[in-house]
């Protein structure tokens, strides 16, 4: 009897079992994911944890509207609309929109004082800082299914369209001081991945003896092993910056001169391009003129490649504009050029190799936060060494744009084992030999590894 691809019986039973066992699984969980962002919806936005994270935060809500948008197009819509609600006059978007109070988080309103502020809206407290833009390419996703079918879907869009511009232009004109094509981060928190390696150097270089002490404030140590997050010293540094942009009122031009912290981080600026390149897409789709934003990306491409890229290390490394130096440290924001498209194929093959030698190397799931070759490189602690989910779909998308399909798959294995696994946590222990029922760190039913999850899982739907 003749075999299609020399599959034997057996093995061909065997091979539609596991398809069955991994279909009623990912129904499972998928219920389970649905779950999740439905509790942690608060009527209109969804937080990203309970206990930790009480409030609606920028890039989490992007990420949370396109896990929505599978399950329930009316709070996906509404979870935009109202993080655009925060919005600045002067276009800057808030890493978090306070919609309701809560004791149980520090830094708080009445620490960020935005009400002082001259741009900051009337009637909604936010924090006085942003997060990697995420708006342009989520609402170009969701156009693929959505645009034109659903009316709902297209008010959205006109919109929100004009405001993620508004968002752009205030980062190119507030946040380019000496108008490069590259943005600049002003905190930690900015770039969303808040403990990182990264900001050690720029974070130790600030003289604390008079800074205040906040460490009673802090509320993170109540609820996740203390161990795991960051230091109080670090702590007084991140509230010492809050205090700093606040006494200026929040004003970019004197906070770039006065503060020690302005990088050029390789993940936001990876997300603004890519941002750019979804609303090119969307200007399409509306009738709008994008010479502006394509100008704008055409000359952040070419910055980041000049400015971050390391050709003896063949890395993208943050540039810190204070010292006029590269961050010479290997960590897994330096891959999403790929997601962003804005590497030559030459470059994505390297980054390749570097993914697989100093991130995979040989025995860890994809992809830590920090290479396992890094002195900094801890499995357990925050944004220095666990696997993030968000960062492997972004790591995903970019190694399917650059055609490297067998790790585009892998990266798809290991998320979905670890989801599967141990559950839906913030981020992830990556050793091979940690048992799955231990991996899961940081805050539980937590919404963006839900939401990206069932993006996987559709997406892999798709593809079979
Ligand atoms: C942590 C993460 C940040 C995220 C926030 C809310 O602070 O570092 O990226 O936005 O939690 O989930």
């Amino acid at each position: 009897m003749k075999h299609v691809n020399n599959v034997s019986p057996a093995s061909g039973l065997l091979a539609h079992s596991y398809y069955f066992i991994n279909q009623f699984i990912s129904c499972k969980m998928k219920e389970q994911a649905k779950e999740i962002l439905t509790d942690n919806n608060y009527g209109g936005y969804t937080i990203p944890s309970p206990k930790l994270y009480p409030f609606q935060w920028n890039w989490d809500s992007g990420f949370i509207a396109l896990g929505l948008s599978y399950f329930d197009k009316q709070n996906a819509y509404d979870e935009i609309r109202n993080m655009f609600k925060g919005q600045w006059s002067n276009g800057m978007l808030p890493h978090i929109n306070f919609h309701h109070l809560d004791e149980n988080y520090f830094p708080g309103p009445d620490v960020w004082g935005t009400a002082e502020c001259q741009w900051a809206p009337r009637g909604l407290a936010t924090s006085g800082i942003t997060q990697p833009p995420v708006f342009g390419f989520v609402l170009s996703m969701m156009a693929g299914r959505l645009a034109g079918t659903d009316s709902a879907f297209d008010n959205l869009l006109k919109e929100i369209y004009p405001k993620i511009v508004a968002f752009h232009r205030y980062l190119y004109t507030q946040r380019d001081p000496y108008n490069e094509g590259l943005v600049y981060i002003s905190h930690n928190w900015e770039s969303g991945t808040d403990n990182s390696p990264l900001w050690d150097e720029v974070l130790d270089a600030i003289d604390t003896t008079n800074v205040r002490d906040v460490s009673a404030l802090r509320r993170d140590l109540k609820n996740v092993d203390a161990s795991q997050r960051p230091t109080n010293e670090n702590y007084k540094r991140y509230i010492f910056l809050v205090d700093l942009f606040r006494s200026f009122k929040y004003d970019d031009s004197k906070i770039f001169e006065a503060t020690p912290f302005a990088v050029q981080d390789v993940l936001f600026n990876s997300m603004l391009i890519r941002s750019n390149e979804g609303l090119i897409h969307l200007a399409g789709l509306l009738g709008e003129d994008s010479a502006e934003i394509q100008k704008w990306n055409e000359k952040t491409i070419a910055a980041i490649n000049k400015k971050c890229w390391n050709e003896a290390d063949g890395f993208y490394y943050d540039y810190n504009l204070k010292n006029k130096k590269q961050i010479l440290v290997k960590v897994s924001n330096g891959f999403m050029p790929l997601f962003a498209g804005a590497c030559s194929q030459h470059q994505s093959q390297i980054l390749r190799n570097n993914l697989i030698q100093s991130f995979r190397a040989g025995n860890y799931m994809l992809c830590s936060s920090c290479a396992v070759d890094e002195p900094e490189f801890n499995p357990l602690k925050y944004w220095r060494g666990p696997v993030w989910i968000n960062v492997n779909w972004m790591l995903y998308h970019g190694l399917q744009r650059y055609g490297f399909a067998a790790e585009a798959e892998q990266v798809k294995k290991d998320t979905l084992h670890l989801i599967e696994q141990t559950g839906f946590y913030e981020y992830f222990d990556p050793r091979f030999e940690t048992k799955d029922e231990d991996r899961g760190l940081g805050g539980d039913h937590f919404s963006w590894t839900a939401a990206l999850y069932l993006d996987f899982v559709d997406k892999a739907v798709k593809e079979m």
